[in-house]
């Protein structure tokens, strides 16, 4: 059984209804790939279980599930805020029940004994991060700010790789490729346009939150590549973007929700420095692009997410959120 825990010693706590309400809200703001929102609850006094949704994964896309587990980990992450905002301590354990695999993270809830340093002042963020694919301004990230990142992404047992201009020009030349190979693959179109554009409300990528399409050579990611885009507005991307591979040392299913509790912790920070980010995954959902990017990087981590970060230059489109009581199976 690979287990992770974090935080420290557990007693009993029980959930009001209210309390539970502000929890799972808090997890389903988490971000899923294409919005899937692939995690389930239930609650058995202070234990909450995050569980894999099988019928919310993307077969083509994701077919080990690594996506869905990062967007589960990232879902833990903000039931730990929420749980930190309302006064509970929190220990974590992914994978916990070998007889339950579909249960990928439990926590442990506990009445604080002392502030939760760090994780409650993260909750204003939660509702307030979205990814944003719009162009971002030519504004540097202060490298404080960037320790901050760094600090965040270690602290869940990850790491930030900040790419040099010619890295980030090799990731590009890959991220092309593997756009233009996406671009004919019938599979992954037919997925993804069952998830992505148009005008959808609950899960899937709205069109409003597609971001414009580039009006020159722009390192960014069009969710809907491949897709009718007649209609779509266009706008010029930063010339220069900040890039940065999330990694982790180990790939497996641990080191995935490892990945997803960084990501989150990490896009929570940003978000409250006025950050945004989105994110270039498609060079990692197929294994030659995903091996060229771990070479990358330096040959010895397992990069989980590709990250575009920056201020953002314009108003963007949100994606919506299935009702969270929808998400909870049992309660007792
Ligand atoms: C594992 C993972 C991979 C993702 N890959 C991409 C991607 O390659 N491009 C992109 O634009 N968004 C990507 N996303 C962002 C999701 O599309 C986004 O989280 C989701 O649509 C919900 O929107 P929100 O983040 O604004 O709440 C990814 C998210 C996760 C968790």
């Amino acid at each position: 059984m690979a287990e992770v825990i974090r935080g420290g010693p557990a007693a009993n706590a029980v959930l009001t209804d209210d309390e539970i309400r502000i929890v799972l809200a808090a997890a389903a703001h988490a971000p899923s790939m294409h919005n899937t929102q692939p995690w389930r609850f239930e609650i058995h006094g202070p234990v909450i279980d995050v569980l894999l949704d099988e019928e919310r994964t993307l077969p083509v896309a994701d077919p080990a599930g690594r996506g869905a587990r990062i967007g589960l980990g990232a879902a833990a992450f903000n039931v730990r805020v929420a749980a930190a905002m309302l006064g509970y301590e929190s220990r974590l354990a992914v994978d916990p029940d070998p007889a339950r695999p579909e249960v990928v993270a439990r926590l442990f809830l506990a009445d604080r004994q002392a502030p939760v340093a760090g994780l409650s002042t993260l909750y204003g963020e939660v509702s307030a991060r979205h990814t944003y694919r719009g162009p971002l301004l030519g504004r540097l990230i202060p490298p404080r700010v960037q320790h901050q990142l760094d600090d965040a992404a270690r602290q869940e047992n990850a790491q930030l790789h900040w790419l040099d201009p010619a890295t980030t020009q090799q990731l590009d030349a890959l991220l092309k490729q593997t756009d233009s190979a996406d671009s004919i693959d019938e599979d992954r179109l037919h997925e993804r346009l069952h998830w992505i554009g148009g005008d959808r409300s609950g899960d899937g990528v709205h069109e409003n939150a597609l971001g414009p399409l580039p009006a020159l050579p722009a390192v960014v990611r069009d969710l809907a590549l491949g897709f009718d885009s007649a209609h779509r507005s266009q706008a010029v991307y930063e010339r220069q973007p900040t890039i940065a591979v999330l990694s982790t040392a180990g790939e497996d299913g641990t080191a995935w929700v490892t990945a997803g509790l960084a990501l989150q912790r990490m896009l929570l920070v940003a978000t409250s420095y006025d950050l945004t980010a989105s994110f270039l995954n498609q060079v990692l959902e197929r294994p030659v692009p995903r091996f060229a990017v771990r070479e990358l990087i330096g040959g010895h981590a397992w990069p989980q997410m590709v990250i575009r970060i920056g201020y953002p230059a314009q108003p963007a489109g949100h994606t919506s959120r299935l009702d969270w009581r929808d998400s909870l199976d049992r309660w007792f």
